[in-house]
């Protein structure tokens, strides 16, 4: 499995015919590097929550794919008011569902879920949430954006593989909160996201990789890539 960060939240997860984007916010993400191969091909498309730095280019990106989108139920009905010849697979919290690559359970987020539209009007997203996604027996967890909550314990018997968890405070756990989840979960790899991206999301990833003792910490620039 290879997994590619494409900045902020947004990766991409590949292996042999699943190639899955998770929050892809391209076009107006600072740090994203484009690559036209990024976009192409994709079977799925995971949404963590409503908010605009996540839910991103997805309705463009799966029109281009036909991939299918995965979004709790609240974004999926959204979405499907908008555009309704694209495929959906509503989830939520708790929930977890047995695809052909693997399986995919919904975790808890602590944060919000609203998003504006085009007349300024909000609405509600649901539920914020996070994803284990297993692909071909290899597990990847995306936490979303999120506050530390004592539900990420319940993620160690999920035995992960690779974590990403936000770093960058402010909207999220910050380096001192995302220590204590990464301590909970207990994956083999650790990665930061969400930081630096825009002004109040500053922090430094070395710093948590320096004193998560006894974890291996890979930090991603936007572009790299890490193989399991
Ligand atoms: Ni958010
Ligand atoms: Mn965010």
């Amino acid at each position: 499995m290879k997994v590619k960060f494409l900045g902020h939240s947004s990766i991409l997860i590949e292996d042999k015919n699943f190639k899955a984007l998770v929050d892809p916010f391209l076009k107006n993400n600072p740090a994203y590097i484009e690559d036209p191969n990024d976009i192409l091909g994709i079977t799925h498309i995971f949404i963590t929550h409503a908010h605009g730095d996540h839910i991103g280019d997805s309705a463009e990106i799966a029109e281009a794919n036909n991939s299918l989108i995965i979004a709790n139920a609240e974004i999926c009905d959204i979405l499907y008011a908008r555009h309704k010849k694209l495929k959906y697979h509503p989830m939520h919290i708790g929930g977890a569902f047995r695809f052909d690559f693997g399986r995919v359970k919904m975790t808890n987020a602590v944060h919000g879920s609203g998003f504006r539209d085009e007349n300024g009007i909000i609405h509600s997203g649901g539920n914020p949430g996070g994803y284990v996604i297993e692909v071909y027996g290899k597990k990847v967890y995306h936490a979303g954006d999120t506050g530390l909550t004592i539900d990420m314990k319940l993620l160690e018997k999920e035995k992960i593989d690779i974590a990403f968890l936000p770093i960058g405070g402010n909207y999220t756990m910050d380096i001192d909160d995302a220590l204590e989840a990464a301590r909970f979960i207990v994956s083999k790899v650790t990665i930061p996201m969400h930081y630096n991206t825009f002004g109040l999301i500053k922090a430094d990833p070395l710093e948590f990789k320096n004193r998560l003792l006894g974890h291996i910490v890979e930090i991603l620039e936007p572009s790299e890539s890490i193989e399991i």
